[in-house]
């Protein structure tokens, strides 16, 4: 087979290395069911999910009408779902806005005086923001933005730590048409301006500084970088994160604090259209530049609002705790536009989970007495190597469910979360989804369902799942395949931005007529799915999404490097980790520490390969295509399995084998 940008490579998930964990997760049979204390109050059943999921299935109109009625609109849709296969349409001809249904739809329902947003800064500092002091920052927000020019379609480009302006930002945009792209704090300076030239962005919001580890990552220097290369920018606000001393090029950068005290505090929330695009978030492919994913209002606005409140079982009263970024799209959905359109209390912590040490989620949850927990297995994978007498030294005993999200889940830290961090009382729920799926997909109901660790579950409302062949043969229980997803759901991504085409072959065109999620996955005789991981040259390293080829051209962008070749290799913590084969340029030798500090200033600190391999040669085939499946078996450690007769160079195998990575 010929690697085409749309293809999954020559690995079938079931060619990669499995690590323990993905062999714990196959072999894996515990059931864990919710303890009656919770099923009794649960604000889903087993019996509404099979009812509503039945519904959601068999009359969708229904049930999406149901669902989207229980928010704003100016305009009502004419039309559920309007299908022209790639293309769905959802809530046709309805008028909304979903920071009006966020935010005023709140306060009118007397919700203005309740914690919208409790935000703590590594150093300690802590604000907090009522649901109308959070809609008077937003308009003012609006107004600002409107003030400089940006227009209802106007895209604008967030590059923020994880403080309230970050969600009053995002908030803003959407509250006057404006479609955001939140590029995260950790991107380098190309990183950036990529993002901000592909979408052709007129403004950039952006910090003095971030907290990370009780350093400052000062964000402007990189923005300023970034206006060299990106034409399309007009302005840069800056908020004022840390002294307010960064330089200010005149006539285009403008305090964010200024801009909003000039603003009024008066203003209406656009109406548009339900498909009126919200946000665009890049994410990786298989392929060179990552994609820019881009999602609409009316069904993104009404699949993060029903799952947040149904997979969550959010009640009026939770302290609810995301501990995604918003650069990620977990962060976008399960920080801010979910738990916000449900009137919840949202905590938001900027820093890092071990700063000044381990204790410091224990120590937030203790002292924000949060309810519901969110965050991913990589972090529960590091608190679980510290011990368990950390946590146990805080009080926990607010917590009343537990989230996983961003990578499969090893059954032994779905169990120690359960045990010493839910101390077995609160039910853990594995959600299974993606940048592109826009809100929660696979998922156990905390109330209705038993757990089955390492396992994601069933699927949620108008999810219809299945596990395919290639060829689009559907699979039966317990033959492991390849995850789609058979009609279109609300809160689908709508297009790649810029680039259709790509949306048609990347996602609908790999098997015919269903949605391909590039994950291998099993579904067990009851219904329960196991995601096993990527089937294509995507990494992830510590639920951050990766390309191999990403990193490759930024690898072979460094003098020294001629050629290069990235896998991912099974990794106790991060779940995977990135693996460098390079070839020298001739003439230059390469200097491991100074090719890590150029893919950080490329991409960003957490694409550094872990281990660099430098070869004399790359396994290839004849036709020279690189045969990424040895490498990642040379990476592991492992011996060469498979047929090596297409290499060109058998011997290659052999003389990476015994060469030890820098
Ligand atoms: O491989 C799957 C993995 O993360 C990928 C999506 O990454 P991203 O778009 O960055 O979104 C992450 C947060 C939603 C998927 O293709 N993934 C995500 N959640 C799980 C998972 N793998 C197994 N189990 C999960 N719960």
């Amino acid at each position: 087979m010929t690697q085409t940008p749309t293809q999954p490579s020559d690995h079938p998930a079931s060619d990669r290395p499995a690590s323990d964990h993905i062999d714990a997760m196959l072999h894996e049979r515990r059931v864990i069911e919710p303890g009656d204390e919770f099923r009794a109050q649960a604000r889903v059943t087993r019996e509404d999910y099979e009812r509503r999921y039945r519904q959601s299935l068999d009359d969708p109109d229904t049930f999406w009408s149901g669902v989207a009625g229980e928010l704003h609109w100016f305009t009502p849709w004419t039309q559920v779902l309007d299908w022209q296969p790639p293309h769905a349409q959802w809530f046709v001809g309805g008028q909304t806005n979903i920071a009006f249904n966020a935010l005023d739809r709140n306060v009118a329902r007397g919700l203005g005086g309740k914690t919208a947003i409790i935000w703590e800064a590594e150093d300690g500092e802590v604000r907090t923001y009522t649901y109308a002091q959070l809609l008077r920052e937003v308009k003012k927000a609006a107004n600002a933005l409107r003030d400089l020019g940006v227009q209802s379609g106007d895209r604008v480009t967030l590059y923020l730590p994880l403080t309230p302006e970050a969600a009053i930002a995002m908030l803003a945009c959407a509250r006057i048409g404006a479609v955001h792209s939140v590029v995260f704090g950790g991107f380098s300076v190309s990183a950036l301006a990529d993002r901000i030239n592909d979408a052709q962005s007129k403004v950039l919001i952006t910090a003095d500084a971030g907290q990370r580890r009780g350093s400052l990552v000062n964000l402007k220097a990189n923005a300023d970088e970034a206006a060299k290369l990106t034409p399309s920018l007009e302005k840069i606000l800056v908020v004022c994160r840390a002294d307010c001393d960064a330089p200010m090029q005149d006539g285009r950068d403008v305090w964010w604090h200024d801009a909003l005290n000039a603003a009024s505090d008066e203003h209406d929330a656009l109406p548009v259209d339900s498909e009126h695009p919200l946000f665009v978030l890049y994410t990786s492919g298989s392929t060179g530049k990552p994609k820019g994913v881009q999602h609409t209002t009316g069904g993104y606005m009404i699949g993060t609002y029903l799952t947040t409140q149904t997979v969550f079982d959010l009640k009026d009263d939770d302290i609810y705790w995301c501990t995604a970024d918003v650069g990620w799209i977990t962060g976008h959905s399960y920080s801010v536009y979910g738990p916000l359109l449900n009137g919840a209390t949202v905590l938001m912590y900027e820093g890092a989970p071990n700063h000044p040490d381990w204790g410091r989620f224990w120590h937030l949850i203790q002292k924000h007495r949060v309810t519901i927990l969110y965050t991913a297995p990589t972090a529960i994978r590091s608190f679980m190597r510290q011990g368990d007498a950390i946590p146990a030294a805080y009080d926990l005993s607010s917590l009343r469910l537990l989230g996983s999200v961003g990578e499969p889940i090893n059954p032994e830290a779905w169990m120690w979360y359960y045990r010493v961090i839910g101390g077995q009382r609160c039910p853990v729920v594995d959600t299974w989804w993606q940048t592109e799926t826009g809100s929660i997909m696979l998922t156990t109901l905390p109330g209705a369902h038993a757990s089955k660790p390492g396992s994601a579950g069933l699927p949620m409302f108008g999810v219809d799942p299945a596990i395919m062949t290639h060829q689009g043969e559907e699979l039966g229980p317990d033959d492991g395949g390849l995850l789609v997803i058979k009609r279109p759901w609300p809160s689908m991504l709508r297009t790649v931005y810029g680039d259709d085409e790509r949306y048609r072959k990347t996602y609908w065109g790999e098997i015919d007529g269903v949605y391909f999620a590039g994950d291998g996955a099993r579904r067990d005789a009851d219904g329960y799915v196991t995601v096993i991981g990527r089937v294509d040259d995507v990494l992830n390293v510590s639920g951050h999404r990766l390309g191999t080829m990403e990193i490759e051209s930024a690898l072979v962008a460094h003098p020294s490097v001629a050629e290069a070749a990235v896998v991912g290799k099974p990794d106790d913590v991060k779940g995977e980790s990135v693996v460098a084969f390079v070839l020298p340029q001739s003439g230059f030798t390469v200097d491991p520490k100074e090719l890590r500090a150029h893919v950080s200033r490329e991409i960003g600190a957490l694409a550094r390969p872990d281990a660099i391999y430098v070869a004399d040669a790359l396994p290839k085939t004849r036709s020279g295509k690189i045969m990424r499946r040895f490498l990642r078996q040379i990476a592991a450690g492992k011996a060469i399995q498979g047929d090596t007769s297409t290499l060109e160079d058998p011997g290659v195998l052999d003389r990476l084998a015994a060469t030890p990575p820098v």
